[in-house]
């Protein structure tokens, strides 16, 4: 190796930006990151998530203003979550399933305002069951047939209120099938479905469930449904799976502790890979940063890992601070 020098230099290529730039593999664009937003059905203005500095759970009022700033300022995808009011809970989660729920209602509202806004809408049970799990429980176990039909009904009522992309973040078995073939025989052919595919049992998770308040969790674990953390290759079974059932986007999910996933299944796959920067990893960071351990370029670097590793798109918390200072970092 050594010999080859100095006819190799790797240095040549880093002199300058310019040159650097040139010849760089990966470029971090607004146009690749999409917005999470947590809107509630009870508060009147929007309020901060204590375990996520700087985040916000919006009301149905302040989150037309979030939409139009993060629209303008270059963000055009966005990943919505509803925190429902406790109120409206149960054992089975039943309010998801009605066409008129809030969500439904916000979907309607944010498309008619902003029609070239992307809507990503999660279905899951959770924002919605007492229990704060994504499915049905029923004696002492989630049900993972019963929980089918509400996954079926739900996406159906957001994709005709207008959802672009669906995305189930339940990991029941066989619910990609199973909401394909609903949307496809109610003419919702466009619908494009987004699956959580490789979502793992996570840790990092912590703070979006104090956002949606599904902390609760009763005896039951969700290592009963979300994958356990020690495998890969079953990942790719996942995402054949959902591939097969008529998955348009696979996910990876939480994002920089499962580097590899995203390699292994985006060198596998010929469908869109997504990454989910989950909010454990958001806090985690924010925190070091407000903190002064590190500075912000540690956001452009931890997002520039997942398209290296082989992400199509990112979902992450800091899309509105990439967008906020776009120009002045180096990408
Ligand atoms: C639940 C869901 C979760 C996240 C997205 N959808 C949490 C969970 O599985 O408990 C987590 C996202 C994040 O941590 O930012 N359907």
């Amino acid at each position: 190796m050594f010999s080859l020098f100095p006819k190799v230099r790797p240095r040549r290529l880093r002199k300058n930006k310019v040159i650097r730039d040139l010849v760089s593999e990966t470029v971090l664009s607004k146009s690749k990151l999409i917005q999470p937003l947590f809107i509630s059905d009870s508060i009147k203005e929007k309020k901060l998530i204590e375990t996520m500095p700087n985040q916000y759970i919006f009301s149905k009022d302040d989150i037309f203003f979030e939409i139009e700033y993060l629209l303008s300022n270059g963000i055009s995808s966005f990943a919505l979550f509803p925190n429902i009011d406790n109120s409206k809970k149960d054992i089975d989660g039943t309010e998801a399933v009605n066409g008129d729920n809030f969500i439904c209602k916000q979907v309607m509202q944010i498309k008619s305002r902003f029609p070239s806004a992307v809507l990503i809408t999660d279905v899951a049970l959770d924002p919605y069951t007492i229990t704060g799990h994504d499915g049905i429980e029923r004696d002492g176990q989630i049900d993972n047939d019963l929980t089918l039909e509400a996954l079926n009904k739900m996406s159906l009522n957001l994709s005709q209120s207008g959802a672009d992309i669906i995305a189930p973040s339940d990991m029941m078995d066989g619910r990609i099938g199973s909401i394909r073939q609903t949307l496809e025989d109610n003419n919702q052919k466009e619908t494009i479905i987004l699956s959580y595919s490789a979502k793992y049992s996570s840790g990092f998770y912590g703070p979006f469930r104090d956002a949606v308040g599904s902390k609760q969790n009763t005896g039951i674990s969700k290592d009963t449904y979300q994958m356990d953390k020690k495998n890969l290759r079953e990942a790719l079974k996942e995402a054949n799976l959902d591939i097969d059932e008529g998955a348009d986007i696979l996910m990876v999910k939480p994002g920089m502790p499962y580097l590899d996933v995203v390699k292994e299944i985006s060198s596998n796959v010929s469908v869109p890979v997504f990454t989910y920067q989950v909010s454990g990893e958001y806090s985690m960071l924010q925190m070091g940063i407000d903190k002064k351990l590190f500075e912000h370029n540690v956001i452009p670097e931890t997002l520039i890992s997942f398209f290296r590793a082989g992400s199509t798109s990112v979902i992450t918390y800091f899309a509105k601070w990439v967008a906020e200072n776009y120009d002045n970092i180096s990408k």
